[in-house]
């Protein structure tokens, strides 16, 4: 065992993650530390009182932030003229899942579960073996979307990351003691493609479907768009730059309008590490927190291609978004530079009135920016629509607080910068040099199918107005950012001008503010619409139905303490953009996160992802008893047959 008492700092930092108790993006605050800027506070001084906030944040309910007239319409009156048709559930700790009364769920699939024939089953003592998880469904369920392809159903499934101590439990220490263990955590990342069909049993799995495939982090991929085959992107594996290995780390997801799914690519950095400890990081890498130590992976140790000190451009081959074609199982699958490279959460394609493709992604890390990506071409039914996503151009977004804001295109010529591969590549380098407004974690973004209005989940920031983001910008407390340290987040919407996806210019107000009005009279207490009975913090999963409501999933704190109290475990929430009402649909069991979903085309079933049960160890949720906790695909459905929402 590490004595932590001779440990340096950084070597505590370290420990205290790898013991997991500390989450993804405190790990990486930690370890990289923002720089310090001598004219921050004045910034930020200067921001608040500017706004009449000099005060503090008690000043805030009379401040001139952009709250959504509509959000102010949330009470009786929306009440009664409600369209979410179910009675919210109450918040829990139970560890279970709840849902409203004539609702009721079963588990899809689980992580372990053998894909394939001669797969042998999850074994609860051993958790599997590299071989056993490399056939089976990975671990931790995020973005997800289904296919109907034929009769098929095809659910692809993003497995984001493996919680090392549930997956090693088996050893004494929670940790890797072999090669086969880094493997088996290995393969339970990437992407699942799996067909389910439903039976007498509800949803289930289709064993040997000719769909059904892992995608982990040694599948081939191709490099497309304007990063491919630049020095950068050159390894000693790959001299063109143009063919890679695998994606890790998938959070949220995309699907296009001609049958593809996009992976999105977040906490990249956490894998690498470097064999030499002296070695001096790059400010490239420096922005995106690739560091001498890994996160506990340990998977420098089973290939070095994750070691920098020995290929210092494979971390750039990281942390963009992934185009995979789920109805060829041969398909390669296509990483796509021209929408940048940065933290990626999901990525929310919408056709534009002149058929190009829009896509609307968020960087999710404290400060960082809102970005757009417009394709050259423009999409049409029937055509070749597959390269669209290969070139175009990408923007960030700046909102004024006047509830006013444009898109800036990141460009050689905006930014200085050498060429439109470094500006893709070091994305992130790019926004801070056009001046991006920075974000509350952007996490995923939602387009109303309704109408030309998008909305975006901003998780929380406890950095906000407190520090500058890694590339040293300010975050002072204001526009759709207005708490300083913000531990509840909120939903910020925009309509872009002329209901045009490519307009340069929007207008934005916020939808909610989460809050704790049991806890706090102030801003903290949240917008109008949160209430004891509906409040929660930490929205992250956004998407809408077809009916054009907006179905927001948490990933905060589930203490139920404090100022969470009441908050209860993570949850799934329904809101109604035009009246502003939220209600709770759905609790999720003990120390899970709700992620991702996607909704049958005939409305009649809603497929969650129940992500991380029993991080810290208190839960045993789905099977119960005494059994190893499973990340799980869960089937919503209402007993009367009819459809949701
Ligand atoms: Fe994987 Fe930003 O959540
Ligand atoms: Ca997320
Ligand atoms: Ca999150």
């Amino acid at each position: 065992m590490t004595d932590q008492c001779s440990q340096t700092e950084g070597e505590k930092i370290v420990t205290k993650f790898k013991e997991q108790e500390q989450s993804f993006d405190e790990f990486d605050e930690a370890i990289n530390p923002p720089p310090e800027v001598t004219e921050f506070d004045h910034v930020v001084d200067e921001a608040l009182s500017r706004r009449g906030f000099l005060g503090g944040v008690m000043a805030f309910g009379a401040g001139s932030f952009v709250l959504g007239t509509s959000v102010f319409g949330a009470g009786e009156a929306a009440a009664q003229n409600s369209r979410l048709g179910f009675k919210q559930v109450a918040a829990n700790t139970l560890d279970d899942i709840t849902l409203p009364d004539g609702y009721s769920s079963h588990v899809v699939i689980r992580w372990g579960d053998p894909m394939f024939s001669g797969v042998a089953e999850f074994d609860h003592a051993t958790r599997g073996n590299g071989e056993s998880q490399a056939g089976a469904y990975g671990d931790n369920i995020d973005g997800m979307a289904l296919f109907e392809l034929g009769d098929a159903s095809v659910l692809v499934n993003n497995n984001e990351y493996t919680n090392r101590k549930i997956i090693w439990g088996n050893r004494p220490e929670g940790k890797s003691e072999t090669d086969d263990d880094v493997l088996k955590g290995m393969m339970a990342h990437g992407v699942s493609v799996i067909e389910i069909a439903k039976g007498d049993n509800g949803w289930a799995l289709v064993k040997d479907s000719k769909y059904n495939r892992r995608i982990t982090p040694q599948t081939e991929m191709e490099i497309t768009g304007p990063a491919a085959g630049h020095a950068l992107m050159q390894t000693e594996a790959d001299p063109a730059g143009k063919l890679t290995k695998g994606t890790w780390n998938n959070c949220g997801n995309g699907r296009t309008p001609w049958g593809t799914y996009l992976a999105c690519e977040e906490n990249f950095n956490g894998y690498f590490s470097s064999s030499n400890p002296d070695i001096e990081r790059t400010d490239a890498q420096k922005r995106y927190g690739v560091n001498v130590e890994d996160w506990g992976y340990g998977w420098a140790q089973i290939d070095d291609r994750f070691d920098i000190a020995k290929h210092p451009n494979e971390s750039n081959r990281a942390g963009w978004v992934v185009e995979i074609d789920p109805s060829d199982p041969t398909s390669t699958p296509k990483k796509r530079t021209a929408l940048g490279r940065f933290k990626h959460e999901n990525a929310e394609v919408v056709v534009n009135g002149d058929g190009r493709i829009v896509v609307y992604m968020g960087d999710d890390e404290r400060g960082e920016f809102l970005y757009r990506f417009i394709s050259d071409g423009v999409y049409a039914e029937g055509a070749d629509n597959s390269d669209l996503l290969a070139e175009g151009t990408l923007y960030a977004a700046k909102f004024h607080p006047d509830g006013t804001g444009q898109w800036l295109a990141l460009t050689p010529e905006t930014t200085g910068m050498a060429s439109a591969a470094e500006v893709v590549i070091n994305a992130r380098t790019a926004g801070s040099k056009v001046g991006a407004t920075t974000m509350d974690r952007p996490e995923w973004v939602a387009a109303n199918p309704k109408k030309a209005e998008i909305y975006c989940a901003l998780t929380n920031n406890k950095n906000r107005a407190i520090k500058p983001n890694a590339g040293g910008d300010p975050t002072p407390a204001m526009g759709p950012n207005p708490r300083a340290e913000n531990h509840y987040g909120q939903i910020v919407r925009w309509w872009p001008s002329g209901g045009n996806h490519t307009s340069d210019s929007f207008t934005w107000d916020l939808f909610a503010l989460a809050g704790n009005p049991t806890v706090h009279q102030d801003a903290y207490g949240g917008s109008v619409n949160i209430n004891e009975g509906n409040m929660f913090n930490s929205p992250d999963g956004l998407f809408f139905d077809t009916k054009g409501l907006l179905w927001i999933q948490t990933d905060g704190n589930y203490s139920n303490e404090e100022d969470f109290a009441g908050h209860g475990n993570n949850q799934m929430l329904v809101g109604d953009p035009a009246t502003g009402e939220i209600k709770r649909f759905l609790v999720g069991p003990k120390e899970c996160e709700v992620t991702g979903a996607a909704m049958s085309s005939d409305g009649k079933t809603l497929f969650v992802g129940i992500q991380h049960p029993g991080e810290r160890g208190d839960s045993h949720w789905p099977e119960g008893g005494d059994s190893v906790p499973r990340s799980a695909v869960i089937a919503v459905t209402r007993d009367d047959g009819g459809q949701l929402g």
